[in-house]
């Protein structure tokens, strides 16, 4: 079979290697027994590519980007290289990726696993069966909106600023994918923002009701302030179906709905660009958890989120549903089975690493292929 879906991967630093790791024995596995062989290359991205280039990422690593037909993000960052400025931190990796790709819309669902129902701070009765999607813009707001920067006030004193921002093509493109998707779904679309303190928040209200009314009259929209929606994630977080927001906002709510599902160490993420006129369409494919420097290089970490970040790009990217469900059930019955990497462990379940938790879906793969 020939080789034409070209992934680039980039596992980053901290635990991003070795979760990655995992994810390439996945790719073999494929490769040998469902006969689908990926074209991959790997590069350095963020801390390592800094050690290794000299800077977060090289123009030659977003060109093998721009042309891949989807990347695999690891995570990047550590204390290594906290010291070395604003403008050289890891982090500029993965902005720069979202930003010249174009990638808007960053997918970030929370379901709770039932093998998983104890793993939450939560009650069981509070997040059993949840099932929800944060659409959180990547692109805009906060995260690049100018001005920015440190000045200097006649008083001497200084001032640090920047500027949230979104234009109506920016909430609109944004919103689509949410409207889209709640199609698919329970068909309600929860819009979070803060249109009682910011110009942008009412702004961003009132382009979300409009753009409902034109296109998605069939949709249910509702729309909360951004703080009432997290204290609404920890009471009564099966309310929401999908809820769309800002970059900023969708990074603190993604963090927390993440903790409803059992760990951090659980959740992937999808971040798509528009469809182009080539029927392309640019995606990057991540866990949301960090690079976690506390426990790298410890073969600990749990490789569930790169793994099943990986089934989201083979639905996603590839249109191979069977292979992407393939890979999730083979997540959920390792849980069934009681493994559980230090994260989500609980009394009465088997503790273990990185490698065996890997190893062990590989095995579930065998049996379902089989
Ligand atoms: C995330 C991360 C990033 C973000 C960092 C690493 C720049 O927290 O993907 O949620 O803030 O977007
Ligand atoms: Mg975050």
């Amino acid at each position: 079979m020939p080789a034409n879906k070209n992934l680039l991967i980039l596992p980053g630093d901290g635990i991003g290697p070795e979760v990655m790791r995992e994810v390439r024995r996945v790719i073999d596995w494929m490769d040998r027994r469902r006969m689908v062989t990926f074209n991959v290359s790997d590069d350095h991205a963020g801390g390592s590519a800094i050690d290794t280039y000299g800077t977060p990422i090289t123009d030659e690593t977003m060109e093998k980007a721009k042309a891949a037909d989807a990347i695999l993000f690891g995570s990047v960052g550590g204390p290594k290289w906290d010291k070395l400025g604003f403008q050289l931190r890891p982090e500029i990796a993965i902005l720069r990726l979202r930003k010249e790709l174009d990638l808007f819309a960053n997918l970030r669902p929370a379901i709770v696993l039932d093998p998983l129902v104890d793993a939450s701070t939560l009650k069981a009765d509070v997040i059993r069966g949840l099932d929800i999607m944060i659409v959180r813009e990547s692109t805009g707001g906060i995260y690049f909106g100018e001005p920015r920067g440190v000045e200097s006030l006649p008083d001497g004193q200084k001032r640090g600023f920047d500027t949230e921002t979104y234009t109506t093509s920016e909430i609109e493109r944004v919103s689509r994918i949410a409207f889209e998707l709640a199609r698919k779904r329970q068909n309600r679309v929860c819009s979070v923002e803060k249109a009682n303190v910011m110009q942008s928040g009412l702004f961003w209200r009132q382009t979300v009701t409009a753009l409902q009314a034109r296109e998605f009259p069939d949709v249910e929209l509702s729309h909360m302030y951004a703080d009432n929606c997290a204290m609404q994630l920890v009471r009564n977080p099966r309310q929401f179906d999908v809820i769309v927001t800002s970059n900023l906002f969708g990074d603190l709510l993604s963090d927390l709905a993440s903790m409803l599902t059992g760990s951090l160490g659980m959740l992937p993420s999808a971040t798509l660009g528009a469809i182009q006129p080539s029927g392309k369409r640019h995606a990057l494919y991540e866990p949301i958890h960090g690079s976690a420097p506390d426990i790298a290089g410890k073969g600990i970490a749990n490789p569930l989120a790169q793994i099943m970040s990986f089934a989201m790009l083979l639905r996603h990217s590839f249109g191979m549903e069977e292979d992407a469900a393939l890979i999730e059930k083979a997540c959920v019955n390792v849980l069934r089975n009681g493994l559980r990497t230090a994260d989500i462990m609980a009394p009465g379940s088997a503790r273990v690493g990185t490698g065996v938790m890997g190893e062990s879906i590989l095995r579930e793969l065998d049996k379902l292929a089989a």
